[in-house]
């Protein structure tokens, strides 16, 4: 998390009324916007799913970090006060670069995720689950040991559960229900247990008393993991602890929306049909998705060169 002097002034007041932008390579990211806005109810989001190139989890980093860098640079076009990268594949790929480059400060997924297992842990052995990227970056076993160095940490990677998550979306097509309280119903079926205990039986025999769910797709999946883990492990999603930082560092920089000040959630996708994503994205945002913009990838290509800074 970026500590900042706290501001305060009419400059201060002004950009508090500004949007916090929110990304994702998708709909996962809306798990971590749902919690933001659900905690701070006064703040409007500009929310980014860049559907078009979803997955980012097979992708290079490099390729995520690019991509991360051309969605926070047209955020902040958008005069965003805040930037909150909600996909770990992009926080563990551009997390560092995107901060060095922009002025507003930017939260990721993974050190929130990190801080929440460390302090949940007994037996101070961790799993984490995540995309191929997250995983193999290293970014989550770095920011657990740098919290607390003696920790074990057992990650793996697990690709299939976004796949199965994008599935058990499209069978529920209501979206307008909660559908965090339908997970069980949706995601207990038996191809996808049998997949859950294929990735998930060598963490238990790990020893782990801690998993994190390193990938904003899944806490959708908490039910099926839980049946796969048993009652004793705890399951980690870093949504809320996200949500902690945005309003903690807001409130620190004397940017935090007034009571009152009315709030308007816009919406960005580069797919060329948004269907699915406003579909799935309402589903899981529990709120209309209205006011959307489609972006091209041009839009976002051409937003790299004025605001990179000389070396
Ligand atoms: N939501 C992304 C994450 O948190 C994963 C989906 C993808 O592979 O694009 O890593």
């Amino acid at each position: 998390m970026q500590i900042t002097p706290p501001q305060t002034g009419p400059e201060a007041l002004s950009s508090a009324r500004l949007p916090i932008g929110i990304f994702d390579s998708g709909v996962g990211g809306f798990t971590v916007a749902r919690e933001i806005v659900s905690r701070l109810p006064d703040e409007s989001i500009i929310y980014f799913g860049d559907t078009l190139r979803c997955p980012y989890g097979p992708r290079t980093l490099f390729e995520v970090k690019t991509f991360a860098q051309q969605i926070s640079n047209w955020l902040v076009n958008q005069q965003v006060k805040l930037i909150v990268i909600a996909c770990n594949s992009a926080t563990a790929a551009g997390l560092e670069s995107i901060q060095r480059l922009l002025d507003v400060p930017v939260i990721g997924v993974i050190e929130p995720g990190a801080r929440a297992a460390v302090m949940a842990t007994r037996s101070r052995r961790v799993g984490v689950i995540g995309t191929v990227a997250t995983i193999e970056s290293g970014a989550y076993t770095r920011s657990i040991r740098a919290i607390d160095a003696g920790v074990t940490v057992f990650s793996t990677a697990t690709p299939r559960f976004v796949e199965i998550v994008e599935q058990g979306l499209r069978l529920d097509r209501n979206p307008f229900e909660d559908i965090m309280a339908q997970t069980a119903a949706i995601y207990i079926r038996p191809a996808f247990a049998e997949i859950a205990r294929d990735y998930l039986d060598p963490l238990c025999r790990c020893k782990i008393d801690t998993l994190v769910l390193g990938c904003t797709h899944y806490p959708l999946l908490t039910p099926l993991v839980r049946s796969v883990l048993g009652p004793d492990i705890q399951i980690i999603s870093s949504a809320e602890e996200t949500a902690l930082d945005v309003a903690d560092t807001l409130a620190r920089r004397g940017q935090l929306a007034p009571a009152g000040t009315p709030v308007h959630h816009r919406f960005a996708t580069t797919a060329a049909e948004p269907g699915d994503f406003v579909v799935l994205g309402s589903t899981i945002f529990r709120r209309p998705i209205e006011d959307l913009a489609l972006v091209s990838i041009d839009d976002l290509e051409a937003t790299m060169q004025p605001l990179q800074r000389p070396a």
